[in-house]
């Protein structure tokens, strides 16, 4: 595995280097269309190609999108089945597009309650495409975050490792790439619905109400310019990122 450097850097600057997604609104959108809900969530696959695309375009390297959360289960037993059979379709029919688009493919997220069949493509598809390095794709499908800190524990329990952030971020199903400097949320709810918890202590957060199947290049260039705005601090002063900025107080 190469490992993306995650280092901070504070202050501003034009292009996140690694965007996360909650893609949110499939539901709703279907529901004012009249049509069954997974209707949206096919309509939704079609958005994340969009974005993947721009994505590329706009020089980000990692894109993370939240698929399926570990609380999904709890859905009608019809729309889990069609979101399950939405994966395995993706795995048949899209993996090839996004390889030759030198995407790289990861799948963070707990496999248990998986069909081997899905199991097998997932694994078959995250090493078919390792040497791809235009952009990393985690689609993160039956992943939590509690989940995903529970496991980074007990990993490195059953190791017998002493737990520090450091050794804990190593053993999260996210190490591959280091941590996200935008979240968007689409959707319009303001909540981070056991996402990526542990990853996100210092992530830059955009919410839009547009339901995930409408989103494209544009909304993606909104959450990309309220992101450009943003200040990062990381604990500092403003003064100490922009020393200009502090000249009048002294
Ligand atoms: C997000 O859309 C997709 C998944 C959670 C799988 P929703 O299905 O949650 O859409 P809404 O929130 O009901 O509109
Ligand atoms: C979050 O959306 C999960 C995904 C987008 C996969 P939900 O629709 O499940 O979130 P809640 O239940 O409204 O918080
Ligand atoms: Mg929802």
């Amino acid at each position: 595995m190469n490992p993306l450097p995650s280092l901070p850097e504070t202050g501003s600057s034009p292009v996140p280097r690694h965007v996360a997604i909650v893609m949110d609104g499939n539901g709703r959108w279907a529901h004012r269309r009249h049509l069954p809900r997974v209707a949206g969530h096919k309509q939704g696959v079609e958005a994340l190609r969009r974005v993947v695309k721009a994505c590329i375009e706009r020089g980000v390297k990692v894109l993370t999108v939240f698929a399926f959360s570990s609380e999904n289960w709890s859905r009608p037993q019809a729309e889990v089945a069609g979101l399950l059979d939405l994966l395995a379709f993706v795995l048949r029919h899209e993996v090839d597009k996004l390889a030759e688009a030198g995407v790289r493919l990861h799948f963070p997220g707990d496999r248990r309650g998986l069909s081997e069949r899905v199991v097998q493509g997932l694994a078959a598809a995250e090493s078919g495409t390792e040497n791809n390095h235009r952009l990393v794709l985690n689609v993160c499908f039956n992943y939590g975050g509690r989940w995903d800190i529970a496991q980074a524990a007990r990993r490195l329990a059953a190791e017998g490792r002493e737990i520090t952030e450091k050794s804990l971020s190593e053993a999260t199903s996210l190490a591959h790439v280091g941590d996200p400097d935008l979240m968007i949320r689409t959707g319009g709810e303001m909540r981070i619905s056991n996402f990526l918890l542990w990853q996100s202590a210092y992530t830059e957060l955009v919410f839009s109400p547009c339901l995930w199947p409408d989103f494209d290049a544009e909304e993606l260039d909104r959450a990309l310019a309220a992101f450009a705005e943003r200040e990062r601090r990381f604990g500092q002063t403003g003064e100490q990122i922009r020393p200009a900025a502090g000249q009048h107080y002294a």
